[in-house]
């Protein structure tokens, strides 16, 4: 069946959302490449690779429902940083109004009355939840280490040591 152009349009807008996520990170990672905090970095372009997934996931459905795929301009991401709290509140922020979009777009889903829709979503709005508990778990240890360098050094170690999750399908 088909998917109707509404929900094909907000999903085929959905890529360019995951795709600006992933931006944001390489963004990020770049800044803390900057500061020698090379895990910081890592952690960043594992979670950038995520959100690449997460476009191509949204792609590949999109494509098995029949619909037509279009790439959209990818807006600028934050490039300064203060720090590296600033950074992963940044990311925080950008988690959360992704949590926000997936509610939009079930809710979308439920008025179309597109349950396989439905139920894909369901996928993305559980993962959201992940990804703002991990996010804000990184952003309390950095609150407790404040300006202390070595335990930014510590943390920034702790989370290079994450390795990409083998690609889920
Ligand atoms: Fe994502
Ligand atoms: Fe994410």
């Amino acid at each position: 069946m088909m998917i109707g152009k509404r929900l094909a349009d907000e999903l085929n807008k959905q890529i360019n959302i995951e795709l600006f996520a992933a931006y944001q990170y390489f963004s990020m990672a770049a800044y803390c490449e900057a500061k020698s905090l090379d895990g910081f970095a890592s952690w960043m372009k594992v979670q950038a690779q995520e959100e690449l997934s997460h476009a191509l996931k949204i792609y590949d459905y999109l494509i098995d429902r029949g619909a037509t795929v279009t790439m959209l301009a990818i807006e600028q991401p934050k490039v300064k940083f203060n720090s590296v709290l600033d950074a992963f509140q940044t990311a925080l922020k950008n988690e959360e109004d992704l949590g926000t979009r997936f509610n939009e777009l079930s809710e979308i889903a439920r008025e179309e009355k597109d349950n396989i829709t439905y139920s894909f979503l369901k996928w993305f709005l559980d993962e959201q939840v992940e990804e703002v508990a991990l996010v804000s778990s990184v952003i309390d240890k950095l609150k407790l280490i404040g300006d202390n360098g070595y335990g930014l050094l510590m943390l920034s170690n702790e989370l290079g040591q994450r390795q990409p999750e083998p690609t889920a399908e």
